[in-house]
């Protein structure tokens, strides 16, 4: 029997042997599991399960075009699922686990069901720093898919709170880690075309780092039509209230999220991602205080954010987060 996700989502310390003998339960039985990793909340079940993939795009009301990266202990697992080209083995070596997502071609008979793909022969795979969840991979002794733990096009979770405020009674448990480290989504490179590696989705690994191993990663065509990761959709990330881009002024009824000292005058909140200007913590700070701003104000000025470093991140889900709306 399929586990029924309870009314009241339980919440059970990530690092409690207990609760991970529960997840483990749940999981093998096709239900669902939010998990913390490194970058953002991420809402496992057995990739290989078709239904449980099925219980986790209802659960999320994502559309089924959307294909789900596939988390893995360890390199030997991610090249059993997918044909990983000697640049990809050369990054996945220097960056894993971590923030990092590689597409790849599918291997014959990989343990991923066609729903997870959303039916495409390539296939994202990630060995995320997370005991958890890599706990979890190995006890199953099979890929986990994990989505962010966030209703669709809503802001990613980096608390438990944050996965309980967007899907409780609607997922089987919440594991509780704490807040997540990097605060962004993984970056995500594709090796579809083994000599020109595509930085599909800015992330919380600093494409410096990457080029350094790849050299030049060639920049993905955004269309809005076909979307060659559906990351790129450009309405995603979105809060509530209506965002304005580098802003200098905090115009009446703004609420402002900072990056350094914040303009005088202001008479509304003011969320500070990170006073010394440090784009990690302030990557680390995004998502919490966009979700602190929108409960409060229907419209949010953002600072400046500049383009280096984590800062490509950041400024990536700002935009999205600011389009059409
Ligand atoms: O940090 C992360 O990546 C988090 C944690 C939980 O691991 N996961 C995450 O998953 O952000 P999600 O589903 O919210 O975003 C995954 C992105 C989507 O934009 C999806 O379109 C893209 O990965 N993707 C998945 N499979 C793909 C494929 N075969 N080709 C291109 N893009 C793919
Ligand atoms: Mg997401």
């Amino acid at each position: 029997m399929r586990p029924q996700p309870p009314a009241d989502t339980p919440i059970l310390p990530a690092d409690d042997p207990a609760a991970l003998d529960r997840a483990a339960d749940i999981l093998s039985a096709g239900g669902c599991v939010a998990v913390p990793t490194e970058t953002v909340y991420g809402l496992a079940c057995d990739a290989a399960d078709g239904e449980a993939v099925a219980g986790v795009y209802a659960a999320k009301g994502r559309p089924r075009f959307n294909p789900l990266i596939a988390h893995v202990d360890g390199r030997d697992r991610a090249e059993a699922l997918v044909e990983l080209p000697p640049a990809a083995m050369a990054l996945a070596d220097a960056c894993w686990p971590g923030p990092l997502t590689l597409v790849a071609a599918l291997r014959d008979g990989a343990a991923v069901s066609e729903l997870a793909r959303a039916g495409l022969d390539t296939l994202a795979v990630r060995w995320p720093a997370s005991a958890a969840l890599t706990a979890l991979v190995s006890r199953l002794d099979r890929p986990l898919a994990a989505p962010s733990a966030n209703a669709s096009g809503a802001v990613s979770p980096t608390t438990a709170q944050h996965v309980k405020d967007s899907l409780n009674g609607r997922i089987n448990l919440i594991l509780d880690g704490g807040a997540c480290r990097v605060g962004v989504e993984s970056t995500i490179v594709s090796f579809i075309e083994p000599e020109r590696p595509v930085l599909l989705r800015p992330g919380g690994l600093d494409r410096a780092v990457i080029e350094a191993v790849t050299g030049p990663l060639k920049q993905a065509t955004v269309s809005p039509d076909a979307p060659t990761s559906p990351g790129q959709l450009s309405s995603h990330y979105a809060p509530d209230a209506a965002l304005r881009l580098n802003a200098l002024t905090i115009e009446p009824g703004e609420a402002f999220l900072a990056f350094g000292p914040p303009p005088t005058g202001g008479q509304e909140a003011v969320f500070q991602l990170s006073p010394s200007k440090d784009l990690t913590e302030a990557a680390a700070r995004l998502f919490i205080g966009l979700r602190e701003l929108d409960a409060g104000a229907s419209s949010i000025a953002v600072a400046p954010i500049p383009n280096t470093g984590l800062g490509e991140a950041i400024n990536d889900r700002l935009r999205r987060a600011a389009a059409g709306r």
